[in-house]
């Protein structure tokens, strides 16, 4: 008799207490959902409720992703990374005291891409800066070059991206090349690129530079024929800053050209008013200074003030007004 009065009493105080929880969230203007909720935590989480409404508080145990183990984490991060990617960054033990900082910055980012989050994390803190890292990891440049080459995509249009890690297939053509007018220089360049250009010139010659075509369009084995010719005078790793290997050269795509003007080899070209002139008026017409003097880490070719690349003026300028190379950019924008 006395056994069951004490389990009478027991039981009664238990019920008490439930009551007096959830009377109080009641109080507090908790919904009945909400109360279920925060009953089925720990009493240490519970009493974080029970010190006011806590809207903030009350979105994790809401949601689906919700690890109360982790719950202390959400709150001292909240607000810093939308609510999603931060608990998802929280449960699978990612972000830490140790990089929080770094990982807020990187994800708000006007750089970041979504595709490359794991190698941002991967390569996180393998670079001086965050800057740094994330350039190189949108221009691929974290693996070894060729190492891990890619066919190019050519549903981009004008917009392909060309380089040492994407490669045009041996039998790519453009099927609108023309043949450059003999006074105008050497060679072919597709349809589009050589009326965009010819306007160029006429400003150009305007103002007396009188550009012409040293070379524009050059075939898959053409390119093969030129990188083998070097690699008879340069070691390898030195043909590689100025000349693409087969397959990797812009000009396979009808879509560049090299430009001097009459007295003056490419070599020299960046020494003239007219390749001052190329460099800050090209956009207009459509066209970049594919390989800056201040972007070879970027690029992977030495400065060429003589080689431009049509993307078409929209695009041209923007890659000019960002200050970026077309790897950049194609990483950024485009791919
Ligand atoms: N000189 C440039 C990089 C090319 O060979 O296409
Ligand atoms: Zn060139």
């Amino acid at each position: 008799m006395k056994k069951v009065l004490i389990l009478v009493l027991l039981a009664l105080l238990f019920c008490g207490c439930e009551k007096s929880l959830d009377k109080k969230l009641q109080e507090l203007g908790y919904s009945e959902e909400e109360i279920l909720k925060i009953s089925e935590l720990n009493e240490e989480h519970q009493a974080l409720f029970l010190e006011g409404f806590d809207e903030t508080a009350l979105k994790y145990i809401k949601d689906m992703a919700f690890d109360e183990e982790k719950f202390e984490e959400y709150l001292k991060y909240d607000g810093k990374l939308e609510q999603s990617l931060l608990m998802r960054l929280i449960n699978d033990g990612i972000l830490n005291d140790k990089n929080a900082e770094k990982l807020f910055k990187m994800y708000s980012s006007e750089n970041f891409i979504a595709k490359n989050e794991n190698l941002y994390l991967q390569y996180l803190d393998s670079y001086d800066s965050l800057e740094e890292m994330m350039e190189i990891v949108n221009t691929k440049r974290y693996e070894a070059l060729f190492s891990d080459i890619e066919p190019v995509d050519m549903s981009k249009g004008d917009l392909i991206l060309v380089n040492k890690y994407y490669q045009l297939s041996e039998d790519y053509v453009p099927d609108d090349l023309v043949d450059i007018d003999p006074s105008l220089g050497r060679g072919q360049i597709r349809g589009k690129v050589y009326e965009a250009y010819l306007k160029l010139l006429e400003d150009a010659r305007a103002l007396g530079y009188n550009l012409y075509v040293v070379s524009a369009f050059r075939s898959f084995a053409y390119q093969d024929g030129l990188y083998n010719k070097y690699l008879r005078s340069d070691p390898q790793e030195v043909v590689d800053t100025y000349s693409a290997r087969p397959g990797h050269s812009e000009h396979q795509t009808g879509m560049a050209m090299d430009v001097t003007v009459p007295g003056y080899s490419l070599d020299d070209f960046g020494t003239t008013d007219a390749a001052k002139w190329l460099n800050e008026n090209c956009c207009h017409y459509g066209f970049i200074i594919r390989y800056p003097a201040d972007k070879t880490d970027i690029t992977g070719y030495i400065e060429e003030p003589w080689h431009i690349r049509y993307l078409g003026v929209e695009t041209a300028e923007d890659v000019y007004a960002r200050k970026m190379t077309y790897d950049e950019y194609y990483a950024c924008f485009v791919e």
